[in-house]
This record gives C-alpha cells, structure tokens and sequence, in this order.
C-alpha cells in the first residue's frame, strides 16, 4: 500500500552493508532519509550515491540519518562501493541495505510495475523524529536526483516542525518565511513582535525565525 505523508514509516529489519539493522532501532529518534536505486552497478546510481557520500557533514550538520536501498545483496553492495570510490571520489559512508527479496521494498512501494516490474523506481522517504513520514519523491530510472533539493527540504521541514510559519516557492536557509495560515493575527502579534509584511490578510511575511 502506498505510503502517505503522516502515515508511520513502517519498520522492518534487513542486512545491509553496516550488518542487520531494526530500522526504528537505527534511526534512534533522529531524522532519517531512506532512499532506494533501481540496481548496483548503474550509472546513474553510482553518480547518486557519491552525491550523496559528498553530503555527509551537510546531513549530519541537520542531525539527518541516511541509508540506501537496491534489490542486489551486501556482497555485490560491497563490490560496487569500490567503484563507486574509484570513479566518484568519495567512500560511501552510509548503510546499503541489500533487499534481495523485495521485502523493504513492497512495504515502501518502491516497485512499480508499469515502469519496472523487478528494480525499484528512485524513491525518498524523509522520516521525523516521531518516525512518521514528512516527504515522499519518487523519480524514474533515467532521472537522478538533486541532493541539494533534498537538503533544501529538510531545512523547511526542520524549521516548519518548530515554528509555526511556512516556507514560500523557492526558499532556501535564510530567507523570508510566511506565517503560517492557521495563525491569527493575535497570535502572530506575540509571536513576532517585530512585525510582519501583510501582501494580503492571508499572506505574511517575515525573518526567518532564528534557533
Ligand atoms: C542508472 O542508474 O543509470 C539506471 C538504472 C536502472 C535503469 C536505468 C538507469
């Protein structure tokens, strides 16, 4: 069944490159990326994951979790790591987790039969620190993933879990935030007493809010 934003992620326990991990267990209350490729030793998942092992202080700096999925096993995983070093510069330094069966991916969906009956699309699950899902993408096979994209996300997520205001078209860290719909100007007045640019009643602006 597909997975919906709010749902709990479901866990489940797999090998993967690291050993066998309890998904919950792993995650230990932090935020957390799942993402899967389509199969080991493809071009466009070799440039994926050493964007990704690129990023690792970037995640880290944002508290974020990450582990990778394909349908091969851990001892091709390792294999492949190898060139993935060779030819993108830099060592994966998240777990793979090697879903030979299917099983994580038929509890995430992340097979779809009209575009591949067998590898999985490139799907992401951002996951809170509740465990519930915050963010779903899925991509096909041909189209690699924008990592920055991904960071730009959290950074609203994060922001919007703890202040109550929204992130407009194109954000990124630093910008002007709006202030969140289900707030009245009441509230709104003792939570930014500096004030807000109003474009309309139901459009205000403000700094993003700091810590
Ligand atoms: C790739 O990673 O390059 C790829 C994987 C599966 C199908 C097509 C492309």
């Amino acid at each position: 069944m597909a997975i919906r934003l709010g749902d709990t992620a479901p866990n489940f326990t797999a090998e993967t490159t690291r050993g066998t991990i309890d998904f919950h267990q792993w995650k230990k209350g932090s935020w957390a990326v799942l993402f899967s490729h389509p199969r080991d030793f493809t071009p466009v998942c070799t440039t994926e994951l050493g964007a990704v092992a690129k990023l690792a202080d970037e995640f880290e700096a944002r508290g974020v979790r990450v582990i990778g999925l394909s349908v091969d096993p851990v001892d091709s995983h390792r294999e492949w790591e190898r060139d993935i070093e060779d030819t993108q510069g830099e060592a994966v330094n998240f777990p793979m987790i090697a879903d030979a069966d299917h099983k994580v991916a038929d509890l995430y969906d992340m097979i779809h039969p009209n575009a591949d009956d067998t590898q999985t699309v490139r799907s992401v699950f951002v996951i809170g620190p509740d465990d519930k899902v915050k963010l779903t993408l899925t991509y096909p096979a041909s189209t690699g993933r924008n990592f920055d994209e991904l960071l730009r996300v959290i950074d609203s997520l994060q922001l919007t879990a703890k202040h109550s205001v929204a992130t407009p078209a194109n954000w990124n860290d630093g910008d002007d935030v709006i202030i969140g719909a289900a707030v009245s100007d009441e509230d709104a007045r003792a939570k930014f007493p500096e004030g807000w640019t109003e474009l309309r009643p139901y459009l205000r602006i403000v700094p993003q809010p700091k810590g």
